[in-house]
């Protein structure tokens, strides 16, 4: 299961639902896209170029990777199933995203797991010791669904050891921005460690879901290459252009989205940790909140959410968390409110009658 089904128990059913599921920037499509829209629009009865050579200088002068090798994937999860294609025992360290486990069993990959530590921390030396045994590691940074960033010095010790033997070492950066941070991103090691390839996307800070692009760079001519040779010609279509020619430099809609972040994190953390239904609510350097639940179960916080019209994501799926996880999306300033006050009880009394008794 993904968060953000809109679909199935929403849109297809003529309901509109508050989506605490999916995690995408709330300040929606970035203006500097909407003024450009023409831009593609007189650029539809021609093929992209081919090499798509503007679209790679604008990544490297956002990304300051000047001298990287840049893919470009119809969103991150293209870049992600194709670097996980290049392994034959892949390391995950989970809980995480799910669709790295279904990548590696769909091309006949061997898994090794590295569990968070229950403080949901990477166990770094474990990852080293189980590394050895595989030939790639997927990871990512922040990590979903519980947000918390790698600290990039402790991270060393296994870039090295990827280095001295041969791995892949595959960081999904999707969620990068959000940190607010750029020293948190791997992305400063890229030209030492050659095992490295970094995936990001325009998808949840750009708001763009819709849009389908993603990019991967690493400083390994050879993993570029053998990525390269097994992607379609011409997979980014001339809209996803036009975004990254613009919204990778639209400086007020970074100001504005690291603004709007700042505040509501601290709000709906606060809000969230001031509730008896959660054991713990964990922190994150993303966009989205891990809770832990008290009482109930993660089907039954979501039916109940449900009945007031709002959707969260369950975690039971997720590999090392139980039934008792949920994730939330940070959103607008009126929708947490709406689904704090949820929470506390002012439309589903099956809450309160419970956290009465607590
Ligand atoms: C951690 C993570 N990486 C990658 C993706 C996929 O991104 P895209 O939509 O750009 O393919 C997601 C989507 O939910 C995600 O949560």
């Amino acid at each position: 299961m993904h968060g953000g089904d809109i679909y199935t128990e929403g849109i297809l059913k003529g309901k509109a639902l508050l989506d605490f599921s999916s995690n995408i920037n709330p300040l929606g499509v970035p203006e500097s896209f909407r003024e450009n829209i023409n831009e593609a629009i007189n650029n539809l009865d021609k093929y992209p170029d081919i090499k798509y050579r503007k679209t790679i200088e604008y990544l490297k002068e956002y990304t300051g990777q000047s001298n990287a090798y840049f893919l470009l994937g119809n969103g991150a999860a293209e870049l992600l199933d194709l670097s996980i294609s290049l392994t034959k025992k892949l390391l995950l360290v989970v809980p995480s995203f799910i669709e790295y486990e279904e990548s590696a069993k769909k091309w006949g990959c061997e898994i090794e797991y590295s569990y968070l530590l229950p403080d949901f921390t990477i166990d770094y030396k474990d990852i080293k010791n189980k590394l050895g045994k595989c030939d790639g590691l997927i990871i990512a940074n922040p990590n979903n669904p519980n947000g918390a960033c790698i600290n990039t010095e402790e991270f060393l010790d296994i870039l090295e050891f990827g280095k001295n033997n041969n791995k892949i070492i595959i960081i999904d950066e999707a969620f990068i921005e959000f940190s607010g941070i750029k020293e948190y991103s791997v992305a400063k090691y890229i030209n030492e460690y050659p095992s490295l390839i970094i995936i990001r996307a325009l998808t949840k800070y750009f708001a763009l879901p819709g849009i389908r692009f993603g990019y991967a760079f690493t400083s390994n001519k050879s993993i570029y290459e053998r990525i390269k040779q097994i992607q379609l010609p011409w997979n980014i279509n001339c809209f996803a252009e036009v975004a990254v020619k613009h919204v990778l430099f639209d400086e007020e809609y970074i100001e504005n989205s690291n603004k709007w972040l700042k505040e509501e994190k601290n709000y709906m953390i606060n809000g969230l940790k001031d509730l008896s239904v959660f054991n713990k609510v964990y922190p994150t350097n993303a966009n989205y909140i891990l809770c832990e639940l008290k009482e109930f179960n993660c089907n039954e916080f979501y039916d109940l959410l449900f009945k007031a019209g709002m959707l969260c994501r369950k975690c039971d799926d997720y590999v090392g968390l139980s039934d008792k996880f949920i994730r939330l999306a940070i959103k607008d300033r009126t929708s947490n409110e709406e689904l704090l006050k949820c929470l506390r009880n002012d439309r589903t009394s099956r809450f309160s009658n419970r956290n009465e008794r607590n």
